[in-house]
């Protein structure tokens, strides 16, 4: 797949997402030789940083986060092009000199270039870059080509639905939607994409698929880590904005959409948001839909753990949590009927993100007079992460002279079948970017749709303060309240 001519601008150069995943993301495609020949960075931010000190820093931002070891042959490629110019995000004039600094790229490289913006800052100043790459000229036009340009945008994508519906009205008055890249980096994990080639490319799935055989579906993504040095983020935030909304959303639309005619962009994009809005809204306080708790004091990998409210930067009465855990029903032909269970949550037991399908129980029938009746119903898993791969429970007969008999798992783990270098999300979505695929990007009217979901929500807890906030153990599973969330159902958590 190869990408034009491309300069690669990041909002936010000297932040943590560009060190961490940005940096490390550029320099694999490299490594990959999936980089455009004439490919080009620049770092923008506040900071007055040299060229040559923007480029070490990148270089040491490779050595400590990249997944593959620094080759000083591809980096010296990479860092040759490298430049930075520095800049308020409210500075028309700095966005001038950013301007004149790409018609610099352009004449140096001698034919027409993409540009590929990135804005991986806070949000508050995502309006402002915005609407400046406008009034500079730069989002519609470069150097008189028409929509030759990009602007990936990073999360959070608002924090309610008036705040998105603000930003997608700032984002359309500068670019055609087929410009924006909208980010939710779970779409780019590699069991991410598995989960709809497992699904539409094995015809034993499909025929199940729905109200007559599934039972329940439970989508858990779980974090070992706290907020650490991202309190003063986390406290405008809580797990419902930060990973529900979003990520855990995603993994729902694609495990419960229909077939989408094609991979495009637009078809596959249409399925999520016409499943999205078959959710109906959520049930709230006593006895509803959703259940929301802080992790208290506990122990983690042997470790003492503080709890929330004594991380730094936390007010010591916050009422954000850090775990939610919601019960959405879907009102369609296929999967009305079907509690689907959302949870996510920091300071858990361990990090897992899993998808689990619970299949109705067969007759049993058969066996309900042999010595030990114990039949699960199956369950297939997708394990997102770590440790990737599949898992169907079944049931089996134990060996002996009784009928007794006992679930066992079936397992496909990717790093046994196909190692372990898998590229990391942002490698995928960066070249997606680029290359001009949007179809593991999210939409405007998909990140609407989700608000759309969760804003009451996010209104009754504001409104309720610490009322109804449960609390969790760190290192355990979650608060009482999440079980007794399933338990109205006759269900309970699976443990992954
Ligand atoms: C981010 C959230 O979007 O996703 C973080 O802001 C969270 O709070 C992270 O830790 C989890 O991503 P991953 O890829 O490590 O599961």
């Amino acid at each position: 797949r190869g990408a034009p001519p491309t300069v690669v601008v990041i909002f936010g150069a000297s932040g943590d997402l560009t060190a961490r995943k940005l940096i490390p993301a550029v320099y694999n495609l490299g490594l990959d030789n999936l980089l455009p020949t004439d490919f080009h960075l620049v770092g923008y931010g506040r900071k007055e940083i040299p060229d040559e000190a923007f480029r070490s820093l990148a270089a040491d931002s490779v050595r400590e986060f990249s997944r593959r070891a620094l080759s000083d042959e591809v980096w010296e490629r990479i860092a040759a092009n490298t430049t930075y110019v520095a800049g308020a995000y409210d500075d028309l004039a700095a966005f001038d000199r950013l301007a004149r600094h790409l018609e610099g790229i352009e004449r140096q490289v001698g034919r027409d270039v993409q540009v590929l913006f990135y804005i991986s800052t806070p949000p508050s100043v995502f309006a402002p870059i915005l609407e400046n790459l406008g009034a500079v000229g730069l989002a519609q036009k470069h150097l008189g080509q028409p929509h030759h340009t990009k602007v990936i945008i990073e999360k959070p994508f608002g924090r309610d639905l008036a705040s998105a519906q603000s930003l997608n009205t700032t984002v359309r008055s500068v670019f055609e939607e087929h410009q924006v890249y909208r980010i939710d980096h779970y779409l780019g994990k590699e069991t991410v994409q598995d989960l709809l080639v497992q699904r539409f490319s094995n015809a034993i799935f499909e025929p199940l698929w729905n109200r007559n055989y599934i039972d329940s579906v439970q989508i858990t993504v779980a974090e070992e880590g706290g907020v650490g040095t991202r309190g003063g983020y986390y406290e405008q935030s809580g797990a419902l904005r930060d990973m529900i909304q979003n990520h855990t959303m995603q993994l729902l639309a694609l495990t419960a959409m229909e077939p989408p005619v094609s991979l495009d962009a637009e078809a596959m994009r249409d399925e999520k948001v016409k499943l999205l809005k078959a959710i109906q809204p959520l049930r709230l306080g006593p006895g509803g839909d959703v259940a929301r708790a802080q992790y208290a004091a506990g122990m983690l990998g042997g470790q003492p753990i503080k709890g929330y409210l004594d991380e730094g930067g936390i007010a010591p009465d916050s009422s954000t949590e850090t775990y939610a855990a919601l019960r959405l029903s879907i009102n369609n032909w296929r999967w009305q009927g079907v509690p689907f269970y959302l949870r996510s949550g920091k300071r858990l037991a361990r990090r897992v993100s899993e998808i689990a399908i619970n299949f109705k129980k067969p007759p049993g029938t058969l066996f309900a007079g042999s010595e030990q009746f114990n039949l699960a119903g199956n369950t297939l898993a997708f394990q997102i992460q770590p440790d990737e791969g599949l898992s169907l429970v079944l049931n089996a007969k134990i060996p002996g002279l009784q009928t007794r008999m006992q679930p066992v798992k079936m397992s496909f783990r990717y790093a046994t079948t196909f190692g372990s270098n898998t590229p990391e999300a942002y490698e995928r979505l960066v070249l997606d970017a680029m290359v001009g695929d949007g179809t593991l990007f999210i939409r405007g009217d998909e990140a609407e749709t989700s608000w759309r979901l969760c804003t009451p929500l996010l209104e009754d807890w504001a409104a309720s303060g610490r009322e109804g906030m449960d609390s969790y153990p760190s290192g355990g599973w979650g608060p009482p309240s999440a079980d007794a969330l399933l338990a109205q159902n006759g269900h309970h958590w699976r443990q992954p």
